[in-house]
Formats: C-alpha cells, sequence, structure tokens
C-alpha cells in the first residue's frame, strides 16, 4: 500500500520509517503542505496522509479522489483542517490519531506556565551574557493559586492532574464533568467564574464554531487583572488581536502560546532569513511577558512513536477491509475540530 505524507520533517519521517518496519507499507515523504495547489503530488497514492496546516479544502480533496485517494489518514488528533462534508460527498473516509500523548501537551503547556512565571528564557539570555542582575525577573509561587482548565478531556485531565500536585486550587469548565477530577477537589464551574477566580487559564477545548474566539475581547476583561493565559489548543481559541490589546493594557499578565491562529504557512517552517510579514505575530513577539512555541507541544518521543504505529494500523485495517475505529465521525454539519 503507498503513502504520500504531506508537510515532512525530520521528526516524523524518522519515527514513520521505524514503525514501518512492523507494517512494510511503501511510504513517500512530501515537504510541501498539502493544499489544492499540491493534492495532485498524491496522484496514484491510495492513502495520503496529512499534518494539522495541511488545508483539505473541497478542491484538495476533489483532486485527491480524482488521482486514486480513498484514505485521508491523519496523523494528528485535531481534524478542523478537513473539509468533513466535502469527504463525506466523496466517501473519502478520514481516519486521525485520537490520542498519542495527553503527557507531551500537558507537559508543554506547564513548560510554558513555569517558564512565562520564572522568566526563564529572559534569565537565561541575561546569565550567558554576564548580566547576573535579578531585577524584573520576580514570579509568584503556583502553591495555593488557582488554575483554571477550560476543557477536561484526555489532556485537560491530566493538565489538572499536574496542577494539583503543585498545590494549586484547580477550577475547570467542560460540558462533560469528570468524577475523577471532582473527587480529587477539582470544582467545576460556569466559564464567567473560571475567568474571574483564575489566576492561571489553560486551554484544553477543541476548535469547533463554538469555541471558536473563546477568549475575546470581554472574556479577556471579565478575567484577574495579571492573568496568565496559556494555550496549547488551537490558536482560533483566542481572538489574538484582542489579546495583545489585553497584554498592553497590563490586564493580561503574561501570555504562553503554543498555536496562533494565523499559524499555517509560518508554523513548522524556517523564516530566520525573511521579513516576518503577520504585522500581530510580529507584535506578540515583542512582549517580554509573552512566549510563544511554534506547535510543539506533541513533540515527544513517545506521542511520535504513538502517532506512527496509530496511523499505520488504521492503514492496515483500511487495506484489509477491516472496521476503522479511528474514523473521524461527520455529522452532517461543517467546519469541526478535534
Ligand atoms: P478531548 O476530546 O479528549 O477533550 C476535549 C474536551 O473538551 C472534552 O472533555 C469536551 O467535552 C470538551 N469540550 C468540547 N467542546 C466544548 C465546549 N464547547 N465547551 C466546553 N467543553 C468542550 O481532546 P484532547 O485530546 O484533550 O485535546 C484537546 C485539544 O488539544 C485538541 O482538540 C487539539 O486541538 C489540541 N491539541 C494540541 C496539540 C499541540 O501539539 N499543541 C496536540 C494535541 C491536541
Amino acid at each position: 500500500m503507498r503513502i504520500a505524507f504531506f508537510d515532512t520533517h525530520a521528526f516524523d519521517r524518522e519515527a514513520f520509517t521505524v514503525a514501518n518496519a512492523r507494517f512494510g507499507f511503501d511510504l513517500t515523504f512530501f515537504e510541501a503542505r498539502l493544499t489544492a495547489a499540491t493534492a495532485a503530488l498524491a496522484s496514484g497514492f491510495p492513502v495520503v496522509c496529512p499534518f494539522v496546516n495541511d488545508r483539505l479544502d473541497a478542491d484538495a480533496l476533489q483532486t485527491l479522489h480524482a488521482g486514486g485517494v480513498r484514505l485521508i489518514a491523519l496523523r494528528s488528533a485535531g481534524y478542523n483542517h478537513v473539509d468533513l462534508a466535502a469527504a463525506a460527498d466523496l466517501a473519502l473516509p478520514v481516519v486521525r490519531v485520537p490520542e498519542y500523548s495527553p503527557h507531551a501537551v500537558a507537559e508543554h503547556a506547564v513548560a510554558l506556565l513555569l517558564a512565562l512565571n520564572r522568566k526563564i528564557p529572559r534569565a537565561a539570555n541575561r546569565v550567558r551574557d554576564a548580566n547576573f542582575s535579578l531585577d524584573g525577573l520576580v514570579g509568584f509561587d503556583l502553591y495555593g493559586r488557582t488554575v483554571g482548565i477550560v476543557g477536561t478531556g484526555r489532556i485537560g485531565v491530566v493538565m489538572a492532574t499536574i496542577m494539583l500536585g503543585f498545590g494549586c486550587r484547580v477550577v475547570a469548565f467542560d460540558m462533560a464533568k469528570r468524577q475523577e477530577l471532582i473527587d480529587r477537589g477539582v470544582s467545576y464551574v460556569n466559564l464567567t467564574d473560571l475567568y474571574r477566580v483564575s489566576d492561571v487559564i489553560s486551554l484544553h477545548v477543541p476548535l469547533t464554531p463554538k469555541t471558536h474566539h473563546l477568549i475575546d475581547a470581554a472574556a479577556l476583561q471579565s478575567m484577574k487583572r495579571g492573568v496568565m493565559i496559556i494555550n496549547t489548543g488551537r490558536g482560533a481559541l483566542i481572538d489574538t488581536p484582542a489579546l495583545v490589546e489585553a497584554l498592553k493594557q497590563g490586564q493580561v499578565g503574561a501570555a504562553g502560546l503554543d498555536v496562533y491562529e494565523e499559524e499555517e504557512g509560518l508554523f513548522f517552517r524556517d523564516l530566520s532569513d525573511q521579513v516576518l510579514q503577520d504585522d500581530v505575530l510580529a507584535r506578540l513577539l515583542t512582549f517580554p511577558n509573552v512566549l510563544i512555541t511554534a506547535h510543539q507541544a506533541f513533540l515527544t518521543q513517545e506521542a511520535l512513536a504513538n502517532i506512527a504505529q496509530t496511523t499505520l494500523e488504521s492503514v492496515r485495517a483500511f487495506e484489509q477491509g477491516r472496521v476503522m475505529t479511528n474514523l473521524v465521525p461527520f455529522d452532517g454539519h461543517a467546519a469541526h475540530s478535534s
């Protein structure tokens, strides 16, 4: 079975090559992002394997289908980049990797939180320059602080558990309450109360029409002054220009972002020899209290191995005509997420 991978990098080529020793598929790795313009590259491949910033709109899907593609095997949990209605019209099944390491993502959220709070990037840069001054590096004890977790699914529950370990008070918002968290002292509250009481807010809901710009200007103004916001979910959970404004006012005290709503075409690339054209991102990068990583929360050895294994298992099930357990459900509405 031939599989065409798009938007590939050394780390996923390596993980898939290792996992494929157990499957023996014919893997072709393209560096190009999958879009309507590049979809023809997959002509003759029954399976394509896209990544999070590929764009599988109706045009791209039609080109893939016309070229003989019969399975879309996403190597991600999120699927907000696929037009599921168009895929359903073409009878193109879409599978994903619903869980590969919630620990990888939650631990990265904690890394952003701690690095921001204790100003580690600034401190390390100073010391490297033989500047041993501590001015401007004051953080706060996490112990006893209130952390608001928005979304207590696979990743949110790990995040809540880690924060409980720090001795934080944890409040949470989710449509579905987890008894295991309530038993450990987590209080489920509505969003308004979560915003009002939290010193740190961490986002772990999928991007859907309902959660798009969940954190907008009004939400930001309803938060505690100086709140820290951590986003390892999806960029468009936050209205970024509104966040910039709230940072300028001091209403938001710090922001740790692994995702950005306009990251497509930017993240995963070395653009260091170019002039950054995105003015909102450029402004964000000027704040001393903003820490941005380029969608790397998933990037651990364990997660990469699990992603490769689960993806290739789905392809094997497809090849053998068995039920594919990781099918993305299509319920008839467009614009879904993971
Ligand atoms: P999950 O599906 O296990 O949990 C999501 C939770 O959000 C569920 O408990 C659900 O009830 C809740 N939820 C959904 N819509 C909601 C709404 N409108 N209001 C309140 N609660 C709502 O997902 P998981 O695995 O925890 O992942 C969360 C998100 O993290 C993914 O959707 C993905 O976008 C993002 N992610 C980011 C990665 C990164 O590298 N930065 C890697 C993996 C996931």
